[in-house]
């Protein structure tokens, strides 16, 4: 099982059809459309390039809190800082493009003083072509694409460089990029070029963390349930003596078995909103949509065991006997989701939690008529699965609480800004 076999970018834009309606698919167009604008530039590399079209593809990867995607709608100039810089943070940390994590910031002709970093005049230029690519699409979902021409001659010199929007009319007239996101025929060429990316493994698996954690990111509650998930997953795996293969199976399915919550608006600002939020997540319809968004994408015993796991939840919620052997795997992977929660409502889970919560799982794997075999397995190596989870994970819940902080300090600079000046 290699990871290489992940089709991330297709992950990525089928995502993207479930997040707000109002960005529905925005990614991929700004890809699309820098995909078309550097198709002849032989100056960059089919690695820069592909480099470029990942950029297009993830640019508002801050932007999935619903008070962002208003503002990065609008035209204004005092716009979408934010998104910009919980963007710039999570590329920085997560992403295999690191280096490109300025561009990130830098996207918006925003009020980057209140946040600067420093960027080479490359970047800045790429930034700068980024941020005309996404113009263009916002424009043309909300007014007609004739008027594109005279609506960017507004802003020549201003925002945008007469030389960009140059290259972009001479791109438009060569290849019809208007044409074809107006007919929706882009998404071929998309596919046909998408086809041709290559990835590493280590990239695959980092653009799944950085997408993963951007959804995780938007609640305290849910932004270490992934990665909770994952470690315990893998530490259950170890014990269990699974093959190279099944702890691989049992990594992915963890990392991917609810990419569906995508759909949900972002929500959670009490840990009673968090228990919504769950109910949401293991919804019929989010099952659904996690299943659209990675059929044909990632490996058929993935989908199986996401599926198995998901089944079992649904057992042990309602109490009824499994008329099925599920595989370890999928057992794992649903014990690892449940554990995960239950840490992420209570982070300080201790000895006294550990008598009940096992005693509470006991009762639904008699009720549920299944082997407890794996149970009693955990239960020998709980309190040092916990321990170790933690640790693991402390790292990724400091960075959290750095992102948070420096959203937050932001936050408070531009809203003095905003008393003053507006
Ligand atoms: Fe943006
Ligand atoms: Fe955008």
């Amino acid at each position: 099982m290699e990871t290489s076999t992940i089709n991330i970018t297709d992950i990525i834009c089928q995502a993207y059809h479930y997040i707000d309606p109002r960005l529905n698919s925005h990614g991929e167009r700004v890809a699309y459309i820098l995909m078309e604008m550097f198709k002849d530039k032989s100056q960059f590399s089919p690695q820069e390039k592909q480099n470029i079209f990942m950029l297009g593809l993830l640019h508002d990867i801050g932007a999935y809190k619903e008070a962002e995607i208003d503002s990065m709608l609008s035209f204004d100039q005092n716009d979408s800082l934010e998104h910009s810089v919980f963007g710039y943070l999570l590329f920085q940390t997560f992403s295999p493009l690191k280096e490109y994590a300025n561009v990130i910031l830098y996207h918006h002709h925003c009020n980057a003083q209140y946040y600067s970093v420093p960027i080479s005049d490359y970047h800045r230029k790429l930034a700068r072509i980024l941020y005309l690519a996404d113009r263009i699409d916002i424009f043309c979902q909300f007014n007609d694409s004739r008027h594109l021409l005279p609506f960017l001659e507004g802003y020549r010199d201003s925002i945008f460089a007469s030389s960009d929007i140059q290259w972009f009319q001479n791109a438009d007239n060569a290849y019809h990029i208007l044409d074809a996101l107006h007919s929706g025929s882009y998404r071929n060429e998309l596919s046909e070029y998408m086809s041709t990316l290559t990835f590493t493994e280590a990239e695959i698996h980092d653009f799944l963390l950085l997408f993963i954690f951007a959804i995780d990111f938007r609640s305290e509650y849910s932004a270490l349930h992934t990665a909770y998930a994952v470690q315990i997953s893998q530490k259950l795996a170890k014990e269990l003596h699974f093959s190279g293969t099944s702890c691989k199976i049992a990594e992915l399915s963890t990392l991917l078995h609810n990419i569906g919550k995508i759909s949900l608006p972002s929500f959670a600002k009490s840990s009673k909103d968090y228990d919504a939020y769950l109910k949401n997540i293991y919804s019929d319809s989010t099952q659904e949509i996690t299943k659209k968004i990675l059929t044909g994408n990632v490996p058929e015993p993935i989908l199986e065991t996401i599926h198995q796991s998901f089944f079992i939840l649904d057992h042990w919620k309602q109490e009824k006997p499994l008329n099925f052997s599920p595989t370890p795997v999928a057992e794992v992977v649903a014990l690892s989701c449940f554990l995960s929660n239950t840490l992420s409502l209570d982070s300080d889970l201790d000895m006294a939690h550990h008598e009940s919560l096992l005693s509470f799982l006991h009762n639904k794997y008699r009720n549920c008529a299944m082997s407890d075999k794996i149970l009693s397995s955990l239960e020998r190596q709980y309190q040092q699965v916990i321990h170790e989870v933690k640790i693991s994970c402390s790292s990724l819940s400091n960075t959290y609480k750095h992102m948070m902080n420096e959203y937050h300090s932001l936050n408070v600079v531009l809203l003095h800004y905003n008393q003053k000046y507006l």
